[in-house]
């Protein structure tokens, strides 16, 4: 048997005994059920976590082919070529075994959750659990996407089809992490995007490693290139999974008495796990990517397919058994009792809100108070630290980076901050004023300060470059973003402008605004479509950032003129309404305080009007400023161009000059009449004439 389908068997072998481990430790190993209890049998309750590893494990190894295919492998133009377009068509292959072992742990996770052995199931009990169980729903949910991956693949023939479908295969990981213990805990949104954001760490480290090791499998020379693609990339992994999984354990370990729990106990192997896979990956970086860097671009093949590329080979072996095992732990995991039991929910407003309803707002609630806001959380912690990664790069390079933009971003994530799981986070879930004050910062106010912050720029500036001849660099694949498109629909002025001011109406006069304040990943997506609507829009209007299209100050500023009307008008007829805004939802909450809804919306149109129009007008201030300073940069260099016209012209017509001075005289013909030596006289004495006026 071949070396590398020995280290496949023995990867799972050892998968499948520390999931075994795993379960006895978890206290979760599959028993009969006590005598007249409804029992599916023991095959079922094997079936379920051994199908829910493969299912796990093929869903890492599609996502791995499809990143290898698009980002770590560098295609010499837009087509996937060579080996990167064998590793779509792998991915394709992974994606058809994700469906088909996700498929067959809908079957036994129905034939677990009814207790129904597999044989006795009926397909209204498949209907049942499809329909009405989350994890169901979840299951079959990724089982389409699967497909659609599966199929997909075949026919991907781009690099930009390759991301597209990367995308879509990490969509797959969405149900997943919606379903399971993150569906029944307390701090229900932050387990959700944690344990979104720890698939997602996770189907990128070990997916990526799977197809990096099958590309030295192949002996590549862009092996080199790609395992240093892929090295940056696995820290930011680690991070994300680190922080992602230690996040999501707290939404389950809440004290200390729940730190003897079997629960935290395997969360702790997890933990040794990541540790020792982080050493590994030290390894990686200090011995095997150094020599493969030392080997990169040698002409001699025994060199690039040599010890660099075994060394690689056997270090990434025994990271992908000790990722293998780590999947196994987190599956047992997923199968162990919680130390709080899952739905704490006792009350209806516990189970809307994720927890007690707050006090009444007071200013220093207002200003300092917490929730744990999964998306907020996400999406400062990931813009922090993409930023001051740039800031590091520019500063270890000794480029300067504007103070100001620095300032200004960093507020513009307070702001963020502050609107999400800040005090006014808080109450944006209670009371539809505080709401409108929290949509206000995060589509008005914040975007204004982080897209003053110029982070294309950064990002440009600090990506890195092509490695040689040809190469398609972090930093192309960012231009190649930018003129994509897709990029110049949506950065037209008038897209971007109707998204803004569109949404407004679109989300509060339909019954959209109600359903997304029911559920905690419909208010969290509420959230990021404001702060993209307005990134989107300012970024249009007054950004510092390149864009696809040049829009000159004038028609900015008309755009703005036409969207303050709009917005306007949004706040005054929500003032004037008479029915109050998703009344159902309000009354639930039942509030001991602000009781009156109607006064209390009248309140939030008022602040949308206030709080609309001020950044408004500050961003005209901002546009006159830039119109100003346009301007005056395009009349120097009107001037500029125009003295080098004029030297040019000066030039010009010196060299004429000199020309007509260097001419030899014209021979002159002396008129038969004379043809004595009188002529010459007069030629000179009109030279000297002209003289003196000249
Ligand atoms: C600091 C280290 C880590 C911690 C604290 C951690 C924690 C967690 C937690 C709490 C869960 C949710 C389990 C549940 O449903 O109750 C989870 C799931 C998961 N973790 Fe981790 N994890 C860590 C490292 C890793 C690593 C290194 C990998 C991959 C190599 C990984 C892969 C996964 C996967 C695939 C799941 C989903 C399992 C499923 O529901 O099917 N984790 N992790």
């Amino acid at each position: 048997m071949a070396g590398s389908a020995r280290w496949v068997v023995g990867a799972f072998l050892a998968t499948f005994a520390t999931l075994y481990a795993a379960l006895a430790l978890g206290a979760a190993l599959p028993e009969p059920a006590p005598l007249g209890i409804p029992d599916p049998g023991l095959f079922t309750q094997w079936a379920v976590p051994v199908a829910r590893v493969l299912s796990d494990l093929a869903a890492l190894v599609t996502v791995g082919f499809l990143t290898t295919a698009a980002f770590l492998l560098p295609s010499r133009g837009p087509e996937v070529q060579g080996l990167a377009a064998r590793c779509v068509r792998l991915a394709s292959t992974a994606a058809w075994a994700w469906a088909a072992t996700t498929l067959v742990l809908f079957v036994f996770s129905t034939s677990d959750l009814f207790a129904t052995p597999p044989s006795a199931l009926s397909w209204n009990l498949f209907t049942e659990y499809g329909t009405g169980a989350e994890t169901g729903r979840a299951q079959l949910a990724q089982i389409v996407i699967a497909l659609l991956v599966a199929l997909l693949a075949r026919r991907t023939f781009s690099v930009r089809a390759a991301a597209l479908l990367l995308g879509l295969a990490l969509g797959g990981l969405v149900p997943q992490a919606m379903s399971g213990h993150s569906a029944g805990a307390g701090a229900h949104d932050l387990a959700i995007v944690s344990m979104l954001l720890h698939l997602v760490g996770a189907a990128l480290w070990v997916g990526g490693l799977a197809g990096l090791a099958w590309i030295a499998l192949k002996g590549s020379r862009r092996l080199p290139a790609a395992v240093t693609r892929f090295s940056t990339l696995a820290v930011w992994c680690v991070a994300i999974l680190a922080v992602s999984g230690v996040v999501n354990a707290a939404t389950r370990i809440q004290g200390l008495s729940d730190l003897d729990s079997r629960y935290a106990l395997l969360v702790g192997v997890k933990v040794l796990a990541l540790a020792g896979l982080s050493a590994l990956g030290f390894v990686h970086r200090r011995v095997s990517v150094a020599a493969l860097e030392r080997v990169d671009g040698l002409s001699d093949d025994a060199a690039v397919r040599g010890p660099a590329r075994r060394l690689f080979l056997r270090i990434a072996a025994v990271e992908l058994v000790v990722m293998g095992m780590t999947v196994a732990v987190a599956v047992a995991l997923s199968r162990t009792p919680t130390p709080r039991p899952d739905d704490l929910y006792d009350t209806t407003v516990n189970a809307i809100l994720g927890g007690p309803l707050p006090p009444a707002p007071t200013l220093g609630r207002l200003l300092w108070g917490f929730t744990p806001n999964g998306v907020g959380l996400a999406v400062v912690a990931l813009c922090l630290a993409l930023y001051v990664k740039g800031l590091l790069i520019m500063r270890r390079r000794g480029d300067r980076w504007p103070v100001g933009r620095t300032v200004s971003w960093m507020t513009g994530l307070v702001m963020v901050a502050w609107a999400t799981f800040g005090g006014l986070g808080v109450y944006s879930h209670v009371l539809f004023s505080a709401h409108m004050v929290s949509h206000m910062v995060l589509s008005m106010v914040a975007p204004i300060l982080l897209v003053l912050g110029a982070p294309v720029t950064l990002a440009l500036r600090t990506l890195p470059g092509p490695r040689g001849k040809g190469d398609v660099s972090p930093r192309q694949m960012l231009v190649s973003l930018l003129h994509t498109r897709f990029v110049s629909v949506v950065t037209h002025p008038l897209f971007a402008a109707a998204i803004f001011v569109g949404s407004l109406y679109g989300l509060y006069f339909t019954p959209i605004f109600e359903t997304a304040m029911e559920s905690h990943v419909g208010h969290g997506l509420m959230e990021l479509h404001f702060l993209a609507a307005g990134a989107l829009f300012y970024y249009v209007i007054i950004g510092v950032d390149p864009s696809p299209r040049r829009i000159a100050p004038l028609w900015r500023f008309v755009i703005l003129m036409v969207t303050i009307p709009f917005h306007a008008f949004f706040s005054i007829s929500l003032m004037a309404m008479t029915g109050v805004i998703a009344d159902g939802y309000y009354q639930q909450l039942d509030r001991p305080y602000a009781t009156d809804l109607l006064a209390d919306q009248y309140l939030g149109g008022g602040i949308a009007w206030a709080m609309g129009e001020v950044p408004l007008v500050i961003v005209m201030g901002a546009l006159f400023v830039q119109w100003f300073r346009s301007d005056s940069r395009e009349a120097t260099r009107h001037d500029r161009n125009a003295s080098k016209n004029d030297d040019a012209d000066l030039a010009a017509y010196n060299a004429y000059l000199a020309g007509l001075a260097n001419r030899p005289a014209p021979e002159r013909k002396v008129p038969q009449r004379e043809a004595t030596d009188g002529g010459a006289d007069e030629a000179r004495s009109d030279e000297s004439d002209r003289a003196p006026r000249g």
